[in-house]
């Protein structure tokens, strides 16, 4: 089962009206969708996801609280274009909470864990052609350390290209946790386990989590009313310098405004950050997902 991360601090600082139309960008089971929506009973929950296993299971869960849902199934980097085919230009609340859920992880087939024996997928959309599989055995030697690199912050980026290039084809997880085990120093899986960076890196690669984040983060931002709030919660630092850079980007006077005496109206920042929570000991105590988590909040003002 996925436990919800952040759920109270996420809820509580959304400002929910009852009439008030949301937009939860990662549906996953549910969780904080359903509590938007036991407070929305006049307004609307737009929810997108695109794994169909976490559609349907969400589905079932929704339909017992109330009707006034729509799930889209597509990415949320399709954020504007699938809300404007239902006709919805501004809303007052948008919600992520990124990355993969627990039953994703878990089951076995979907091949995300570096615990459990599966071929190499890593695809929360299933009907996407590019998978881990092609990502392990046909990247050249260069595309795998830049991904490892720049997606993992794995500093055997090097050996363990080499090591994956000199063992393939390379079928399952288990198979790559060995490869990656004889790539590294020894002393290296005494922390944290030895695979963690690298399946980080092919699941972002993969499902090019940073680049849709980011686009479709600008389009929530614009999607916003007045009043509005934008919350993300991140689980690692790549999304998460992503979601800072972009908030501080939006809420902060451009260096050559600065200087001016008077900053016409139309040129001061349109949003503000107001918020920046990790979760409280008590949720860190029951849920081991949430230690790296962090949920930022910005609220458009203008
Ligand atoms: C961490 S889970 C969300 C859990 C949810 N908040 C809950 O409490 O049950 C993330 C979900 O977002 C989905 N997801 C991740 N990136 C996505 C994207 N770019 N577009 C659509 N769905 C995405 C995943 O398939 C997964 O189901």
């Amino acid at each position: 089962m996925h436990k919800s991360v952040l759920l109270e601090e996420c809820i509580n600082n959304l400002n929910l009206s009852d009439n008030n139309i949301a937009v939860d960008c990662t549906l996953g089971y549910a969780g904080h969708s359903s509590e938007i929506l036991k407070r929305i009973p006049n307004g609307h929950l737009y929810a997108f996801d695109q794994d169909l296993e976490a559609i349907a299971s969400s589905s079932d869960r929704l339909s017992k609280i109330a009707e006034n849902y729509t799930i889209i199934n597509s990415n949320f980097v399709n954020l504007k274009e699938e809300l404007n085919k239902l006709n919805v230009k501004e809303v007052d609340c948008i919600l992520y909470d990124l990355g993969v859920s627990s039953p994703q992880l878990d089951e076995e087939e979907r091949g995300f864990s570096f615990h459990k024996d599966a071929r190499l997928d890593m695809r929360m959309n299933q009907n996407q052609e590019l998978d881990a599989y092609y990502v392990v055995n046909e990247y050249d030697k260069e595309a795998l350390i830049r991904i490892l690199r720049d997606y993992g912050e794995e500093k055997y980026a090097v050996s363990i290209a080499n090591g994956i290039i000199k063992n393939r084809p390379i079928e399952t997880t288990l198979q790559l946790v060995e490869v990656i085990k004889e790539n590294v120093p020894f002393s290296y899986r005494n922390d944290k386990h030895p695979a963690r960076k690298t399946f980080q890196a092919i699941r972002i690669e993969v499902n090019d989590e940073l680049n849709v984040f980011e686009k479709s983060l600008y389009q929530a931002l614009d999607l916003i009313k007045v009043g509005g709030r934008v919350e993300v919660i991140t689980f690692h630092s790549l999304e998460d310098k992503i979601c800072k850079r972009i908030f501080n980007e939006v809420s902060t006077l451009p260096s050559e405004l600065k200087k001016l005496p008077l900053v016409p109206v139309e040129l001061q920042p349109k949003y503000k950050v107001v918020g920046n929570i990790t979760p409280n000991d008590k949720e860190l105590d029951i849920n081991n997902r949430a230690r790296s988590a962090k949920l930022r909040i910005i609220e458009r003002i203008g």
